[in-house]
């Protein structure tokens, strides 16, 4: 209970049952409902649910974008407009606001730096403006409406520039004062860097920011690098990946920087919405199943997805599953290598997602020349996804890398056996099978090699097809392990706790 001079003792906004609620800001560049490309929307839209109303009133910003669904935008309310300096200019900052199960969103409007069909364009420097904007634009926001954050959760180099510019020009009134921020990289891959004299220009950064120990990196201005140098906090998605970024391979140039952070560096793993991606309930898929009752059920949607793609239809095909953005990350060079030796064997190859055109050209090929047992749906649906989870056997993810995994868990979920490789989140989720002991919930290699890839998928078909009490064991398995957001979002607590002390 906090003393007020002029009314006395009593219960002021921001306590609750004699606890001080602490106020938390997410601010990214996507997030579900609204707007997604990639797992960083599922992950801003699900954790903000799962953290303990009582003790920490988590809202969102990000965004106002003109390819979001108008069904979305019909729900945004205007709150209010101003003007800011930027780049030169005097630019409109307008700020909307919703709520969607119980979360607080805000939006950033402006339509010049938020235009477009795409959430993303293919120029840097664009993307470096608008990103720079959007930073600024959630900073100045604040005091206008009234929401003053203990700490501003920043995600991915889009809001690198939060936590640096919080330290320099907002840092003089007392409303940003006190205020933290962390920040927590979900792909180190984008960084958003362009030469450093014309992201001086458009920041209006004084040239004091743009040294080696601060936001330049190998000649470049580096918007990552200046939210992982200026926040108070640094995490990522996952263990391994914390541990995989502080090496060469797999620091995309920072890792020296992050070795020198990682006291302060701490990964912790994704969850997913456990509401959302349930066999039980799911409204998407034409059988809904559960952990007792998966071997009479789950094929009944295998049937389904089959005749709905146009597949032989034929229950006992071990039918493997692939949703995913089709880019570099994801290994899908391997696939490209040997998918004609795998289309040898006694299998089906569902795939969902677009991307990069010669990935995307290459699945269409195999769908061409393999009719009846490859798939390919290079467009972006829920719905096929859901299907996807539930229908198959199994589930492929070959990542180069990979911060976390969000598919993977959905397919645990759905008692869809993953196929991976040990990197990232995928090591750290996905456990081996073992024949010998009779554990592990999926199959995982090591080694970023084709054939490697290929004799685990074929190991994968061997118990499938000769040993289905131990394939059924391995789904009994995944479908009781638990990545719903409940151990992680209590680390994002105990982290937020210890930030605002
Ligand atoms: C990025 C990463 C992915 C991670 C997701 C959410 O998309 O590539 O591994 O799961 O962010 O954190």
């Amino acid at each position: 209970m906090r003393y007020n001079a002029h009314k006395g003792a009593e219960w002021l906004p921001g306590n609750h049952g004699g606890l001080t609620v602490k106020k938390i800001l997410f601010a990214a560049s996507e997030g579900v409902p609204f707007i997604k490309t990639g797992g960083l929307a599922d992950v801003v839209g699900s954790l903000p649910k799962c953290i303990d109303k009582q003790y920490f009133d988590v809202r969102v910003i990000i965004p106002k974008y003109a390819c979001m669904k108008q069904e979305m935008k019909d729900k945004m309310q205007y709150v209010n407009h101003f003007y800011m300096d930027f780049n030169w200019k005097r630019v409109y900052v307008g700020i909307l606001e919703a709520e969607v199960d119980g979360v607080h969103y805000y939006f950033i409007d402006n339509e010049y730096y938020f235009c477009g069909s795409k959430v993303y364009s293919d120029s840097p420097i664009w993307e470096i403006e608008r990103y720079a904007y959007f930073s600024k634009a959630v900073l100045s926001a604040l005091p206008v409406i009234g929401f003053q954050p203990d700490v501003i959760h920043c995600h991915d180099w889009q809001t690198g520039l939060i936590p640096v510019y919080m330290k320099e020009r907002f840092r003089e009134g007392e409303f940003f004062r006190r205020m933290k921020s962390v920040i927590t990289i979900h792909n180190l891959k984008f960084q958003g860097k362009w030469d450093t004299k014309t992201v001086r220009n458009i920041t209006g950064l004084p040239e004091y920011y743009f040294t080696p120990d601060k936001l330049e990196a190998y000649k470049d201005a580096n918007l990552l690098k200046g939210g992982i140098v200026y926040a108070d906090a640094v995490t990522t998605v996952s263990n391994t990946y914390a541990e995989e970024i502080k090496t060469p391979f797999y620091g995309e140039g920072l890792d020296g920087l992050l070795r020198a952070r990682s006291g302060d560096l701490r990964g912790i793993v994704n969850g997913i919405d456990y509401n959302e991606f349930n066999p039980e309930t799911d409204k998407y898929i034409v059988k809904n199943y559960d952990a007792v009752n998966f071997r009479k059920e789950k094929v009944k949607n295998k049937r389904a997805l089959q005749q709905e793609l146009g597949l032989r239809q034929d229950d006992k095909k071990m039918m493997i599953g692939l949703v995913s953005r089709l880019t570099d990350q994801k290994g899908l060079d391997l696939i490209a290598y040997v998918m004609d030796e795998l289309c040898q064997d006694d299998i089906q190859f569902v795939v969902l997602g677009t991307g990069e055109e010669r990935y995307e050209n290459m699945f269409r090929h195999f769908d061409w020349k393999y009719g009846d047992k490859v798939s390919a749906n290079i467009y972006y649906s829920d719905a096929l996804s859901h299907k996807i989870y539930a229908s198959c056997d199994a589930f492929l993810m070959p990542s180069l890398f990979e911060p976390c995994g969000l598919s993977q868990l959905m397919a645990l979920r759905y008692g869809t056996i993953p196929i991976v490789r040990e990197t990232g989140g995928l090591k750290d989720t996905v456990q081996a099978y073992n024949e010998y002991e009779s554990t592990g919930t999926g199959f995982s290699f090591k080694n970023y090699n084709a054939h490697e890839m290929l004799n685990t998928v074929r190991y994968a078909e061997r118990i499938y097809y000769d040993r289905k009490r131990e394939w059924n064991k391995l789904i009994d398995r995944a479908m009781a392990s638990d990545f719903s957001w409940e151990v992680s979002a209590k680390k994002y607590q105990e982290m937020y706790d210890w930030l605002i002390g």
